[in-house]
């Protein structure tokens, strides 16, 4: 990143801090109307996983959560909002599903393996490679075509993978979900504080309460001497978490067995269990 850019970054996140105090609870009435389930579905809850920006394991979060709320048999959903940059399909091995049509209102999502049911731009294109060249209003369809018309059947989660930042798709997934709570993903780098900001901020503005924190790429355990290297420095997660008085609710490792199981899309199958328990506690813990 360069001065200019992060500068360009501070000044927005100045900039939204300022109209979130101003602003304290923003009308709902201003966004879209909420979207509504068919009538063939029911979700307990819908959770929504963010970062302030892409790049940081936002997808890989997604992934794990949903794997283990399955080996846990709850009954789970992603929904990919990463529109234009979908990973959430390679990563459970379903590249080559392709979401059918049920009739003309309906939707059926891909399914994994292991039960997990899947909507993603991936699976409605053509290629998978073929690039998403989309502009907003199309964009903000998708997603409610993606909650709306999907046969989602009974779920107890949602996992609703969100692009990063805080644009266009964004906005109309905080403002016309029901989300119960997002979880806010980053990596231990420059910035944090701000980035992390961010997402706490479009979360307050939006009224959506953030159930925390997860620290990915936090540090590294050597496999010869098996020490642990935190290659960014000290880990600033807790101070940020405690800044904005967010639960901190783990710190994932940098680890080449992940990224392999992720690349071969074998994610459920073997997947290290208790990565993120944390994380897994503070949202089965709101079934209580
Ligand atoms: N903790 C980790 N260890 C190893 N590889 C990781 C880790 N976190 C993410 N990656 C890899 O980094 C890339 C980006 O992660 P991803 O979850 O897709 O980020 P985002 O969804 O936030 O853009 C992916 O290829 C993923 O496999
Ligand atoms: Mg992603």
């Amino acid at each position: 990143m360069t001065p200019e850019e992060e500068e360009a970054i501070r000044r927005e996140f100045e900039a939204s801090r300022k109209e979130a105090h101003k602003q304290e609870r923003p009308q709902q009435s201003q966004g879209p109307d909420g979207f509504e389930l068919n009538m063939f579905s029911q979700v307990k809850h819908v959770i929504g996983i963010v970062s302030g920006k892409g790049g940081v394991g936002k997808s890989l979060v997604t992934g794990i959560l949903a794997t283990e709320l399955m080996r846990a048999g709850k009954s789970v959903g992603i929904l990919d909002a990463d529109i234009t940059g979908p990973s959430i399909p390679k990563m459970f091995g379903i590249s080559s599903q392709r979401i059918a049509a049920m009739d003309e209102h309906l939707l059926v999502p891909a399914v994994t393996d292991g039960g997990i049911k899947v909507v993603s731009t991936n699976l409605i294109l053509e290629h998978e490679s073929d690039p998403v060249l989309w502009r907003g209003p199309l964009l903000m369809g998708v997603i409610k075509q993606f909650y709306e018309d999907v046969y989602w059947g009974e779920l107890d989660y949602l996992l609703v993978d969100m692009p990063p930042g805080t644009g266009d798709v964004a906005l109309t997934v905080f403002q016309s979900l029901p989300i119960e709570g997002v979880i806010i993903v980053s990596s231990p780098q420059d910035l944090v504080q701000m980035i992390v900001g961010k997402a706490v901020n479009m979360a307050a503005m939006m009224e959506v309460p953030v159930i925390g924190l997860v620290e990915n790429m936090s540090y590294f355990v050597c496999p010869s001497c098996g020490e642990k290297h935190e290659l960014f420095g000290p880990s600033a997660a807790q101070e940020t978490a405690d800044h904005f008085g967010i639960n901190m609710l783990g710190r994932l490792p940098i680890d080449p067995a992940i990224a392999k199981v992720c690349d071969a899309g074998t994610i459920e199958r073997h997947l290290p269990a208790h990565l993120l328990d944390g994380a897994l506690e503070a949202i089965t813990g709101r079934d209580a």
